[in-house]
């Protein structure tokens, strides 16, 4: 597909109701999902495509409607931001230039020459000249965010801690400091340093007492096989067949990040739907991943043939399914279910005796969801505590009823009415 170029500086609209300088990224939006779901409800079926929080989520995020979705804006990142609307972006990438200075060219053993960051957009006078660029991008990104929106910045050994002390002198507040650790990272070739193997992001609420971003924990820890993820991330640096090249093979972009990276940035700190912003964009890994996630993306970039790029590789990206796309929801996040709720649905009957798990205490079902042992009455949580002489106790963890001999954990009933909650 031909990209649709026009004058950047042109704040006219086209055809396609495109601001000019727009490059429009064709795809299936979650605008026609939800379009799907309208339908489906006509159609009178009755199965929710998402569970109820989902939904209600969805109608509370609407994204700003004047927001370019889904767009590539050519052009000075500060310009461009300085004309999107206040406080309409959920989350914003940034990998904005290293200001690596190099001098001279790098070259392998072999004498063969090392494919550095050497480009203009990268190359700033002085240190003050890098401060005072980082200082109003990150301002024009503060405007942007919304008041529970967070942003990610990535960089290396270069420009991050300029970008740190900028981050916290703005009034961010830092959640985290991430390492990526490259698992194949490039070699020192001259043998003068360690090898530089990891870069850093910072993670950054707005401010201190900006309150409800995402996080989303439980998903982060059933992605690292049930144990919280920690701020170390091992993953390679983009290569192989994800690495875009141009038609003389040569990288089409020096520092296209890896799609592993985005994809675990975007489902830790975005939901679906979310609006995220690429204020660097790049070869567009954030609109990549974020288009395959579900997630809305924006991404401004100064060099027309790497939008180009951007845009081509974005175009041949396939959405997940929405529910594929649906993260693991802290249990806080659940619908709550009484255990009344479970004898009035006739899930269990009044005088249903329910053990511990190992039949050494008991306790007798009444119709109003109490419990009763010889002594005492109660709430599952109430009696449970009761009999073990404990403050506390959970009582859908602890109770158990029998079936056929065998005891099952009363929590399975309150999966079952959860179920049919959402
Ligand atoms: C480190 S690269 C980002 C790479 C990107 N994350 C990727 O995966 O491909 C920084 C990008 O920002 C762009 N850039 C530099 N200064 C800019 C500015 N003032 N406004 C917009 N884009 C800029 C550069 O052209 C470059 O493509």
């Amino acid at each position: 597909m031909a990209p649709t170029f026009i004058d950047p500086t042109s704040k006219s609209r086209n055809k396609a109701g495109l601001r000019k300088g727009h490059l429009r990224l064709v795809g299936t939006s979650p605008d026609s999902k939800r379009t799907a779901t309208a339908t489906r409800a006509k159609a009178g079926v009755s199965r929710p495509l998402l569970a109820k929080p989902a939904r209600a989520e969805l109608a509370q995020n609407l994204p700003h409607p004047d927001l370019p979705l889904d767009r590539i804006l050519v052009g000075e990142c500060i310009a461009q931001m300085n004309a999107l609307p206040a406080e309409s972006i959920d989350c914003i990438f940034a990998d904005p230039p290293y200001n690596l200075q190099l001098s001279g060219e790098l070259r392998r053993p072999n004498d063969s020459m090392v494919d550095a960051v050497d480009d203009d957009w990268d190359k700033f006078d002085s240190f003050s000249d890098y401060d005072a660029f980082s200082k109003a991008w990150l301002k024009a990104a503060q405007r942007l965010l919304k008041p529970n929106g967070t942003i990610w910045v990535i960089g290396s050994y270069h420009n991050i801690f300029r970008l740190g002390a900028q981050l916290q002198d703005l009034g961010f507040w830092m959640l985290n400091d991430v390492v990526w650790r490259k698992t194949n990272p490039m070699p020192n070739f001259r043998g003068k340093r360690f090898t530089n193997a990891h870069e850093t992001l910072i993670w950054c609420a707005k401010s201190q007492d900006a309150r409800g971003y995402t996080f989303n924990y439980d998903a982060m820890k059933v992605l690292n096989d049930d144990l919280q993820m920690r701020s170390d991330w091992l993953i390679p640096i983009c290569s192989g067949g994800e690495r875009l090249r141009g038609e003389d093979g040569a990288k089409a972009h020096p520092t296209q990040k890896p799609e592993a990276l985005l994809h675990r940035v975007l489902v830790s700190s975005t939901k679906p739907g979310d609006v995220v912003l690429d204020p660097f964009f790049g070869s567009g890994t954030t609109g990549a991943v974020a288009k395959r996630l579900g997630r809305r993306f924006i991404g401004i970039e100064r060099e027309t043939r790497y939008a180009k790029a951007a845009e081509r590789r974005i175009s041949t990206v396939q959405p997940a399914a929405h529910d594929d796309v649906e993260t693991m929801r802290s249990k806080k996040e659940e619908p709550r279910i009484p255990f009344g709720w479970v004898v009035e649905r006739g899930l269990l009957q009044p005088g249903t005796v329910l053990f511990d798990q190992s039949r050494r205490h008991s306790a007798k079902v009444r119709a109003d969801g109490s419990l009763t042992t010889r002594d005492a009455s109660g709430s599952i949580h109430k009696m449970g505590a009761h009999v073990m002489g404990a403050t506390a106790c959970n009582g859908w963890t602890f109770w158990y009823f029998e079936v056929e001999g065998q005891l099952k954990p009363i929590d399975i009933l309150r999966q079952k009415l959860r179920a049919e909650t959402v």
